[in-house]
């Protein structure tokens, strides 16, 4: 191997791009970079997730390549990652999804050869497919001989797989960052990252950016539009002694947030990297002179280009919204 291939489609996953931004925080002293996690291989950070907790469970023999099934619920970026690397090893992967999936990631799957099993109705009393697709998911690891459950919301190589993800960050810097800016469902990054500065008795604080309308920090769940942050219930990984400084960024300012990104550093990403440009917008004021700000981005943005890219799925759900592409410099943007 010479030093510019790698063994295999997962040894790209990782060793992302930290880039400059100089677009976003134009008017303050303080440099911004972006981890861009959407030039991992299936499109997302939740390839690092995937990745070691699926490899772990090759390391202690409970997975067991050409042999298990591995059994998972989720109908984004976790599925995608899951099922490419289930594809490189040769192992079964069964699929729980619902009917919120979108067309486009159940056909990434199939094309990765992934088992859909499809949750068509929601919790008749809570309104949310969540605790239906754990239901299932438990009856198939009793159905299936040789089941492995990865189980994102509880396990432990879920955060740990961001201690690379920092080591990466800070590796790539001159100095310790100031802040990250982190977007949060299963909190396996905001965990993950935390740990490791916590570890390394870092100075840096570590900012959760979350939904309007989600769960995660005690409000009330409420319908969210926008897919990968958020979630309907306080996850297990989240150690309830810790605490973060929390922005919720509502759909629409996820939305701002995407388009800024694209129309000031030209970056197509997904909606919670979206949230996180408005998180920073919205912590302007106490970022001080000379700071160092990372933002993670953890999609990329061509499974949004029906939506969050669409200026008519724009209007349907925000209604007409154009003054703030101006007010917010997205009309004018532009480097020259
Ligand atoms: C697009 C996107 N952003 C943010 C997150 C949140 O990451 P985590 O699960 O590590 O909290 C996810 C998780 O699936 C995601 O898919």
């Amino acid at each position: 191997m010479t030093r510019n291939t790698v063994q295999g489609i997962l040894g790209c996953i990782g060793g992302t791009p930290l880039v400059e931004l100089d677009g976003l925080l134009r008017d303050r002293p303080a440099r911004v970079f972006g981890k861009l996690e959407l030039a991992n291989p299936g499109g997302s950070i939740k390839d690092r997730t995937a990745l070691n907790m699926l490899l772990h469970g090759i390391r202690s023999g409970e997975l067991v390549p050409h042999r298990s099934v591995v059994i998972e619920s989720s109908s984004g970026n976790l599925a995608v990652g899951i099922a490419q690397i289930c594809r490189y090893f040769g192992l079964r992967f069964i699929c729980v999804v619902d009917a919120k999936t979108t067309p486009q990631n159940l056909a990434i799957l199939r094309a990765f050869q992934a088992e859909i099993e499809l949750i068509e109705e929601p919790d008749p009393v809570t309104g949310e497919f969540l605790p239906i697709r754990l239901q299932r998911v438990r009856e198939l690891v009793a159905r299936e001989p040789h089941s492995f459950w990865p189980n994102q919301y509880a396990n432990p190589r879920n955060p740990q797989a961001h201690h690379r993800t920092m080591r990466e960050i800070v590796d790539a810097l001159p100095g310790d960052p100031d802040f990250i800016f982190c977007a949060t469902s299963t909190c396996g990054t905001l965990t993950g990252v935390t740990e490791y500065v916590r570890e390394h008795r870092m100075g840096t604080t570590v900012v959760a950016v979350d939904a309007v309308g989600s769960a995660i920090f005690g409000d009330e769940s409420r319908r969210r539009l926008i897919p990968g942050h958020g979630a309907s219930a306080p996850p297990p990984l989240l150690d309830p002694a810790s605490t973060w400084p929390v922005v919720h960024v509502s759909d629409l300012d996820a939305v701002v947030g995407c388009r800024r990104l694209m129309a000031r550093e030209a970056i197509l990403a997904g909606g919670s990297s979206g949230a996180v440009v408005s998180a920073l917008e919205r912590y302007r004021d106490q970022i001080p002179a000379g700071a160092t700000c990372v933002l993670i981005f953890p999609d990329r943005g061509e499974r949004y280009l029906n939506t969050i890219y669409s200026d008519t799925w724009v209007r349907q759900n925000f209604g007409e919204v154009s003054h703030l592409w101006k007010e917010s410099g997205i009309a004018a943007a532009g480097r020259l």
